[in-house]
């Protein structure tokens, strides 16, 4: 009987060959929504056409949904039925107009896909597959419709009623109620409908667009967060004169507006013309938000905005081809983001956030190509993966045509592709017409999951020198054998003696397993900079020295390739630290001594630079993570480098303190290099750090400052920690956003107690699961805090999974998107990993699971 009911329910897999064309093809609709938070009537007039010849009945997905009335061409409709959950229409001829009448609950709904409410906020959300959830409908990218929406509601509850496109009509009617209409004059999958009804008010401005039109731009927020949405108003400025200038892009509508809600499973979504974003997206004023929000602020908002066109124009043929859209956009995005400061700066931190997300992802249980093969559920599917490899394979192809081709490639696309849905091929095929290469093997980028592997070693004989390159590619589940990438490498060589470059910098596209280069005429012994920019997402290793590394970070003329060289320095110091108990910690000193007092340089690049990698990028290169002997070893390299550079990190700390708040490149990099400076002081145990922590967070105008300090407090057991905490709190606990920041502040913490304060704080009056922003402050950053969340007991693992299975019964989007740590635990040792396994085993065996983590948990358990 058990065994039956597990057949039974035994999720589908949808599979990437399986693709067919659809049966029916929606070329118009007209919804009309009747809205009320616990009871509202969607009626929803589909014009059908059949496309080819077949005799399959209309088949509209649907998602908990009852048919309240189903017509055809006016009449009652004769032997429909459902199968499952979908509505099935026999249909006798090629066109016909269909329409349906459903009943739904967006105050229920806690799922936060399809229509729900947020803070006396009606809103959608419908990517990917949500709007079966609002009513019956073929949900599939490739279905391209023109939308007209008509919306009723309360008025005083519901004053702005807003949709895509631009609005057409509004009236009043009797009872208080008033109603809307929004015109979309561009056919769109279901995916990107949106509305919104609430009290909301907005900034407004205007952006004249390349073409001379003036587009009406709106942030609606509700009335108390008005003065925090300047900053978002400006970066869509900004990023609707970028995509013009740098894609030759213009904006298409004569309205482009914005809602910020506080309950969104995701960061923000791209909705033709009424993008719908997570408030912590959008608001921002210097007391609330930091310096690392402002700059998310701009990159998402751009993000968003940018997928009009990669996106919006052109769509995803099918949910496999996600990365068409979100490799691309991401991408685009990165490169707005580095124009508006340090490109240098920008390019650490993408490259620190793929490793810190992709690469483990890559070499997980959940590891899938950039284009998958299969899912079950395709939300776990927006992955660092999708976005942020993705983003990287769209660089190598920019890397590889350089800027002028790949921009008349990019052109090709957009002209050729407009107003359909498209696949990776069709992007990768603009390419390589215009880009005149042949990417046939570059493909593998597409279909092999797992990150490359390259050794270099750079062998001197007299006045030559060959460098040895090898690649593999490690098996990943389903693909146990790889083949050979392309892989763009630049490179450069410079003399160990006088640091003059020996060479240009040339890019070599290694594609065989085995490659040999060779140097000649050589005047001193070399030193190899490679991967220079990280211009392909791999792993390298080579045979350089310490001091060849510490030359590099000192010498190299990429700002990349100088913070690559130190990051690697450390690395190899810390591993050597875990494995044989190795103190040497010279090399590493020096070298961040010479970049902390090297004057030329940007003190945003030195904050980088001088941070040592992460306990999990350490564990990352381990064969058996040990948390704590990580955590000792990184510890005691701090402590050195706060001790022996003391001084330095005064001088660093002093010098950059700032006057009044200003939000510009210097002022954000001179706040990074004092926030970073005051963990090394307070690492050096200095008798005065904690105070010095309490001062910054008391007289602090600026979030950035106040939260740099009470990241150092809370990791300390001075009394001031609490007292910072609770002024913390008592300042802000008004404020969702900030609480966030309280909540993580203190997951995060390396103190020996995290796992059980965190334990506590989830029983706090202000922690619900209800909301994923709390959510992921708090369970979120204690999974990623390596030493807490592995702390041998097995208590954090305990922890992860119940609040994971309650979770999953509200929203099993976000808990699901929460349940990677827990499944790698193939990299630990037998006892926390068979901890871990039975967490992951309790989640499966759970009544009731949601598909998304079935999906999660049970390919974590393989
Ligand atoms: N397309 C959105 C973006 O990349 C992602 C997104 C928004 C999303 N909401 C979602 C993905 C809900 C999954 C589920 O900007
Ligand atoms: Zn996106």
């Amino acid at each position: 009987m058990a065994d039956a009911q597990i057949a039974t329910q035994a999720p589908r897999i949808i599979r990437r060959e399986d693709y067919r064309a659809p049966d029916w093809q929606v070329p118009e609709i007209a919804l009309d929504f009747d809205l009320d938070p616990a009871a509202t009537r969607v009626r929803a007039r589909l014009t059908v056409t059949r496309r080819g010849a077949h005799d399959r009945p209309l088949v509209l997905d649907g998602d908990g949904l009852t048919a309240l009335r189903v017509l055809v061409d006016g009449a009652e409709a004769q032997g429909w039925s459902m199968d499952g959950s979908n509505l099935v229409v026999p249909l006798s001829g090629d066109a016909h107009v269909v329409e349906t009448e459903v009943e739904i609950a967006p105050e229920r709904n806690t799922q936060l896909e399809g229509l729900y409410a947020s803070g006396g906020i009606l809103c959608t959300q419908c990517e990917a597959e949500g709007f079966r959830r609002i009513t019956f409908f073929p949900d599939r990218p490739d279905v391209l419709t023109r939308y007209r929406v008509k919306m009723t509601a309360d008025k005083a509850r519901f004053p702005v009623l807003l949709a895509n496109g631009d609005p057409v009509a509004q009236g009043e009617i009797q009872g208080g109620r008033h109603w809307a209409e929004w015109h979309d004059p561009f056919p769109k999958p279901c995916y990107l409908f949106a509305l919104v009804a609430g009290d909301l008010v907005a900034n407004s401005g205007s952006f004249r667009t390349m073409s001379g039109r003036d587009v009406q731009l709106g942030i609606w927020v509700r009335q108390p967060d008005l003065a925090k949405t300047d900053h978002a108003l400006a970066a869509l400025k900004l990023s609707m004169a970028w995509d013009e200038k740098v894609y030759g892009r213009e904006y298409d509508l004569d309205v482009f507006n914005i809602v910020a809600v506080d309950d969104f499973n995701f960061g923000a979504m791209e909705n033709k013309g009424l993008n719908v974003f997570n408030s912590r997206y959008i608001l921002a004023d210097p007391d609330t938000a930091t310096d690392y929000d402002y700059d998310a602020i701009a990159a998402v908002v751009a993000h968003e905005y940018f997928h009009n066109w990669s996106g919006n124009r052109i769509t995803c043929r099918d949910w496999f081809q996600l990365s068409l859209k979100e490799g691309f956009t991401v991408f685009r995005d990165q490169g707005f983001s580095a124009d508006q400061g340090s490109a240098a700066v920008k390019r650490i931190e993408d490259v620190r956030g793929l490793r810190a997300s992709q690469f483990p992802e890559d070499a997980g249980p959940l590891a899938h190509p950039v284009r998958p093969d299969e899912y079950i559920e395709i939300s776990n599917f927006y992955t660092a993966t999708i976005y942020n490899k993705g983003a990287e394979v769209i660089r190598m192809m920019h890397t590889i045509l350089g800027p002028t081709k790949f921009r008349e490639a990019t052109d090709l696309y957009f002209e050729r592709f407009d107003g359909t849905a498209a696949t990776c091929e069709d992007f990768v095929q603009c390419m390589e017409e215009a880009g005149g290469v042949d990417f046939d093997q570059f493909r593998r980028w597409y279909t092999q999951a797992g990150t490359p592997r390259v050794t270099a070693n750079l062998a001197m004989d007299g006045d030559k020198a060959r460098l040895t390159l090898s690649q593999t590619v490690p098996p990943t589940p389903g693909q146990p054998v790889k083949e050979p990438m392309v892989l763009p490498l630049k490179l450069k060589l410079f003399g160990a003696q006088t640091g003059r470059a020996m060479s240009d910098e040339q890019l070599v596209l290694l594609k065989d397993p085995h490659t040999e280069i060779f140097f000649e005429n050589l005047t001193e012994k070399p030193v190899l900079s490679i991967n220079r920019g990280f211009s392909a997402p791999v792993v390298v290793e080579t045979d350089r020295t310490a001091a060849d590394l510490a030359f590099l970070s000192a010498h190299d003329d990429d700002p990349f390739a100088r913070y690559e060289a130190m990051q690697q320095l450390m690395l190899d110091t810390l591993v050597s630290s875990v494995t044989t108990g190795s103190t040497d910690h010279d090399a590493v000193v020096e070298a961040v001594r010479n970049t902390l007092t090297d004057a030329a340089l940007d003190p945003a690049f030195v904050a980088e630079a001088v941070l040592l990698p992460s306990d999990s990028f350490i564990g990352d290169q381990l064969a058996v993570v040990d948390p704590e002997a990580i955590f000792r070893a990184r510890e005691a390299l701090r402590r050195a480098l706060g001790t022996v550079l003391h001084d330095q990190w005064r001088t660093a700390y002093e010098s950059s303190i700032a006057n009044r708040f200003e939000y510009s490149p210097a002022a954000k990099g001179a706040r990074r290099i004092r926030s970073v400076a005051l963990g090394y002081i307070a690492a050096s145990g200095a008798a005065d750090a904690q105070e010095l922590a309490f001062d910054q967070f008391s007289k602090a105008d600026n979030m950035t400052d106040r939260q740099g300090g009470l990241t150092t407090l809370a990791s300390g057991d001075s009394p001031l920690r609490e007292q910072a905490l609770e002024a913390f709190y008592a300042r802000y606990r008004g404020n969702g956003l900030v609480l966030d920041k309280w909540f993580q502040t203190q997951a995060l913490s390396s103190r020996d107690d995290t796992p059980e304060m965190v334990e506590r704080l989830a029983g706090h009056r202000d922690f619900t699961l209800a909301n994923p922003n709390r959510a992921r402050a708090l369970i979120g950053a204690f999974s990623v805090n390596q030493r807490a969340f592995h702390q041998p007991s097995g208590r954090g693992y305990r922890f992860m999974a119940d609040q994971l299975i309650a979770l999953d019964k509200l929203n099993p989007q976000t808990a699901a998107k929460l349940l990677p740590p827990l499944g790698r635990w193939k990299r630990f040792d037998a006892t926390r990993a068979a901890q871990m396994r039975a967490e992951l085993e309790r989640i499966v065996a759970t009544p009731g699971l949601s598909k998304d983590m079935f999906e999660q948990a049970s390919k974590s358990l393989d």
